[in-house]
């Protein structure tokens, strides 16, 4: 029974990491399937390399212990010693350096340039044959079958842009420019998260992965490049004057008004968004309130104080308005 139990919690990490929206195991796309390939050759092989060399030392330790010839022993430790790992390693470095993704040229299809702040992404959509680039922020969306170029920066400290599902990871570091090739192989829902510690709310550094049918995609685009919708609800245009008024738009754009901070996230279409604050929360109108009023609880550090002092009602209306942001 002891043995059950130990199996179960020494197994449990590695079956939970096997499934879900954010596995290397459960690839997506191009990247991940070569990820996931070579970690499969790599398990096998180590396995089966691991049951031979055990195999041997029972073999001479229990089942044949007499000595050996000097000879036989000089034979093996040169071919199982010296022969084996050079040409096991040497052809586990070749498959492994042709699986390169930084080999693969970026096409011809859309290339986004991801920043990573602290600690979230500001995500720039430039399309082919499109004059002004697209801002939004904490989610990606990708059209399925199509390679996509992502260019990756960071203005301050490093980063690790990660989406497990669909290709490895790349650093993001100040002052230099590094990019990766993305090719999702079907639609779904997935999950980023930085993978680099970058400070107090580092864990809270996720993004969502949306990757769409073309035609889907490409009238979602469409949608995102516009400015924000004027409400018509008086709630709604009471919320967007207090969002004015209080300085939000200080930090935060939102493209049709004159809030064109750049400090904080692109809000033009927030309310479209599957969470707040990078993967924190889910998106609805409770947690915009709790997050506007408890900021600095929720994403400990993050630079936006909390607005905790602004009245009940105003919280709730500017919440209101930027959900109806979509
Ligand atoms: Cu950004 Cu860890």
């Amino acid at each position: 029974m002891r043995g059950h139990v130990w199996l179960v919690c020494a197994s449990a990490p590695v079956l939970t990491a096997c499934a879900g929206p954010q596995s290397a195991l459960a690839p997506a796309g191009l990247e991940a399937t070569w990820v996931a390939q070579l970690f499969w050759v790599m398990l096998i092989g180590a396995g089966l390399i691991w049951t031979l060399v055990i195999g041997f030392a029972i073999y001479v330790t229990r089942l044949n212990p007499q000595a050996h010839s000097e000879k036989a022993a000089r034979r093996l430790i040169v071919w199982g010693g010296v022969v084996f790992p050079v040409t096991v390693l040497s052809a586990l470095l070749i498959y492994g350096l042709a699986l390169m993704p930084s080999l693969r040229a970026p096409g011809d299809g859309l290339r986004i340039e991801v920043s990573g702040e602290q600690w979230w992404w500001r995500v720039n959509y430039s399309p082919p044959r499109r004059a002004a680039p697209v801002t939004s922020a904490n989610e990606i969306r990708l059209p399925v079958g199509q390679r996509s170029e992502i260019i990756l920066t960071s203005p301050d400290v490093i980063h690790s842009f990660w989406i497990p599902s669909l290709a490895g990871k790349v650093d993001m570091i100040p002052g230099r420019t590094t990019r990766l090739v993305l090719e999702p192989t079907r639609t779904g829902v997935f999950r980023g998260q930085c993978a680099e510690y970058c400070g107090t709310s580092h864990a809270l550094m996720a993004f969502s992965v949306v990757v769409m049918p073309r035609d889907e995609f490409a009238q979602w685009l469409e949608k995102e490049a516009r400015p924000a919708a004027m409400p018509r609800a008086p709630r709604i245009q009471k919320g967007r004057n207090l969002f004015l008024a209080t300085g939000c738009g200080a930090c935060h754009t939102v493209r049709g008004t004159r809030a064109k901070g750049v400090i904080g996230p692109d809000l033009t279409h927030v309310g479209s968004r599957r969470t707040i604050g990078a993967g924190t929360l889910a998106n609805n109108t409770n947690n915009m309130v709790r997050f506007i009023a408890e900021t600095q609880r929720i994403k400990p550090g993050v630079r936006m104080p909390s607005f905790g002092m602004l009245p009940d009602k105003d919280i709730d209306a500017i919440a209101a308005y930027l959900d109806s942001l979509e």
